[in-house]
């Protein structure tokens, strides 16, 4: 049932306060400020010295943002990768590690190999499902669940950012059981977590302004997104939402690559989109987008309200309220889906049934 809504999509989208705040109240305890897991990892976090990551498409984008957070916070380090490479590459994997799967259906042809790989080499099986009775979790030592609701839409929104809010919790866990941060710096982050529904909900505002924009994006042949840290898999998961529906050509870029190819294509056509979020990276991502203005590239800018001054040359700028640094993918995926939604369907292509797409792969 779409409710009120034309698609699924739209509706999914807008859900997202609530399956967000409903995934971390199960991972958090709210009462506390603290972060408790409904489960027992099946490594021992402490002395784990690596964490491998495998997912395909936006579960793979939700991974990527997540390996920023467990080496930035829990010092983790990690190997991640699409599952397609990942089960033919064929890695040699230390017995006893532990291999993270995510995927929303819980049953894509390549995610499962690579379950069933690592799980041949010896490694212990966690993994972030959508679908309890699926496949995957059923194969899993741990199955943690995100509590999305059914997803029906063919473009991943809310079970995206489900897996991020499930993927943070985790990341705090593996910390805590580290010692990388104490219990002050885990009521922190944890009391920034607690915010982000309600972030979320007021990113949701901004619609109208999004649709406005999508109107001048609907008629571009391409699009460029830039971003950095957690903001560049961000920025490769809008790119990939707005090829899927709106069959649009975009591209997303760490924005200090930019130099070093890309900005050959900038010119007066071709809008950037840039996710610039204040955190360490914010000044540097700034320089890159005044490097896109020197070339008279049409400039849209995803930040906060005082960015727009900052930058000093022109863009049009999407104003998400001021919030910490550390989960702001969160919040920062939601003007980037409705953007990819609001194009679509100006275009009038179908947002929820895209051509060639199925909501599960299960052949690879
Ligand atoms: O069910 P999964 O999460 O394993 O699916 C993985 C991808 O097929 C999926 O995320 C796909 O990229 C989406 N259509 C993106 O919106």
């Amino acid at each position: 049932d779409k409710g009120n809504y034309r698609h699924f999509m739209a509706k999914e989208i807008h859900e997202q306060p609530e399956v967000v705040g409903r995934t971390l109240s199960h991972f958090l305890d709210l009462s506390t400020g603290t972060v408790s897991l409904p489960f027992e990892l099946p490594v021992d976090a402490a002395t784990l010295p690596r964490l491998t990551i495998s997912a395909c498409g936006t579960a793979f984008m939700a991974g990527l943002v997540a390996s920023y957070w467990f080496e930035r916070i829990a010092r983790l380090p990690v190997e991640i990768e699409v599952a397609s490479e990942f089960r033919y590459r064929e890695p040699p994997m230390e017995k006893g590690g532990l291999m993270l799967l995510i995927s929303q259906s819980g049953e894509t042809a390549d995610t499962l190999a690579s379950l069933r790989y690592a799980k041949a080499q010896g490694q212990k099986i966690l993994s972030i499902v959508n679908v309890p009775t699926s496949t995957m979790a059923r194969e899993s030592d741990v199955a943690a669940l995100t509590l999305a609701g059914p997803e029906i839409g063919v473009a991943s929104t809310k079970a995206f950012t489900c897996q991020l809010a499930l993927l943070a919790c985790l990341a705090l866990a593996f910390a805590k059981a580290r010692g990388t941060i104490d219990a002050k710096e885990e009521a922190r982050l944890v009391a920034e977590l607690t915010a982000v529904p309600g972030l979320i909900a007021e990113a949701l505002k901004r619609e109208p302004q999004v649709e406005l924009l999508a109107r001048d994006l609907s008629k571009a042949r391409d699009v460029l997104y830039l971003g950095r840290g957690t903001s560049y898999p961000l920025a490769l998961e809008g790119a990939l939402k707005l090829k899927e529906i709106s069959y649009i050509h975009a591209e997303g870029y760490a924005a200090g690559e930019l130099k070093h190819g890309p900005i050959a294509l900038v010119d007066s056509d071709l809008p950037v989109i840039v996710l610039a979020p204040r955190d360490h990276v914010f000044e540097k991502t700034l320089s890159n987008v005044q490097e896109v203005a020197a070339r008279n590239g049409r400039i849209i800018l995803i930040s906060e309200p005082e960015a727009a001054h900052e930058l000093g040359v022109p863009a049009e700028v999407i104003a998400l309220p001021k919030m910490a640094p550390d989960f702001s993918a969160l919040v920062y995926a939601v003007p980037v889906q409705l953007l990819a939604y609001h194009t679509a369907v100006f275009m009038g292509k179908d947002a929820d049934q895209p051509r060639n797409l199925a909501k599960s792969v299960t052949v690879e």
